[in-house]
C-alpha cells in the first residue's frame, strides 16, 4: 500500500466537490490527507467545511496583491508549505498563472463542468442548452498552462432531458462530479496515473486512447 497521498485543494465556492472529496475520505474510499484547503474567497462555504472537518486552512485577497503574479507566487508559496503531494482545483475561479504552476504539472488536477474540449471557461451549462447538445458533462484534466486545456483523465457523462434550464442540468451534473472527482483521485493516491507530456494520460504505465469514462460510480476505459 502507498502511503496516504497528502492533498491539497483549492476552492472558491460552496465547496460540494471538497465534500465528496471529505466523504469519501471519512468513509475509508479514498486514501488521503488533506494537508490544506486554500480559497480566494475568505468567505467561501469550502473553507468553512475545511474547518469542520479539521483541515488546516487559509484565504488569500486577491486585491491585496499588486499583480497576478504576486498572488499566484504568494499562493503557491503557501501549497509548498503545506507538504501536499498533489493539488486538487475544485471549483476554484480563478486563471493560475503558468509559471507559477509549472512545478507542480503532472500532480495537479482540476474539475470542469463540460465535456472538455466543448466549452472551456465560463457558463458551459448555459452554453451546453444553446447549442441543442443532447449530452453534457464533467471532466478531470491534468492543469497545465493552457486554461482547461490540459489532458483530460476521466468524463463523466449525463444525458440533457427537455425542460432542463441551467440551474436544474448543472444541479444534475453536481450529482456525478462527487463520484468523478473522488474516483480520480483514488487513481492518483494508488499512483496510478501519470501525465504524459504534452497531451496524454497513462494509467498503469499504459497510454489512454480516450479519457476514462465514469459508468455505474466507476471508471472504466
Ligand atoms: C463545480 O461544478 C465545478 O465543476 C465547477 O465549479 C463548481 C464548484 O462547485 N468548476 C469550474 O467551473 C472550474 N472552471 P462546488 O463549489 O460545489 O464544488
Amino acid at each position: 500500500m502507498p502511503s496516504p497521498l497528502r492533498v491539497a485543494v483549492l476552492a472558491s465556492g460552496r465547496g460540494s466537490n471538497l465534500q465528496a472529496l471529505i466523504a469519501a475520505r471519512d468513509a475509508g474510499t479514498l486514501p488521503v490527507d488533506f494537508a490544506v484547503v486554500g480559497s480566494d474567497k475568505a468567505n467561501a462555504g469550502a473553507l468553512a467545511l475545511a474547518r469542520g472537518a479539521g483541515i488546516p486552512t487559509f484565504a488569500l485577497d486577491p486585491k491585496a496583491f499588486g499583480s497576478r503574479r504576486e498572488f499566484d507566487a504568494e499562493l503557491f508559496r503557501r501549497l509548498d508549505a503545506s507538504g501536499a503531494d498533489a493539488l486538487v482545483l475544485a471549483g476554484f475561479m480563478r486563471i493560475l498563472d503558468g509559471e507559477a504552476l509549472t512545478p507542480w504539472v503532472g500532480r495537479m488536477i482540476n474539475i470542469h463542468p463540460s465535456l472538455l474540449p466543448k466549452y472551456r471557461g465560463l457558463h458551459t451549462h448555459r452554453r451546453a442548452l444553446e447549442a441543442g447538445d443532447a449530452e453534457h458533462g464533467a471532466s478531470v484534466h491534468y492543469v497545465t498552462a493552457e486554461l482547461d486545456g490540459g489532458p483530460v483523465i476521466a468524463q463523466a457523462r449525463i444525458d440533457v432531458r427537455p425542460g432542463d434550464d441551467e440551474h436544474g442540468l448543472a444541479q444534475r451534473l453536481l450529482g456525478v462530479e462527487h463520484q468523478l472527482l473522488p474516483a480520480v483521485l483514488r487513481l492518483l493516491a494508488a499512483r496510478r496515473l501519470a501525465l504524459l507530456p504534452p497531451h496524454g494520460v497513462a494509467l498503469d504505465g499504459r497510454a489512454l486512447p480516450a479519457p476514462l469514462q465514469l459508468r455505474h460510480g466507476e471508471l472504466v476505459d
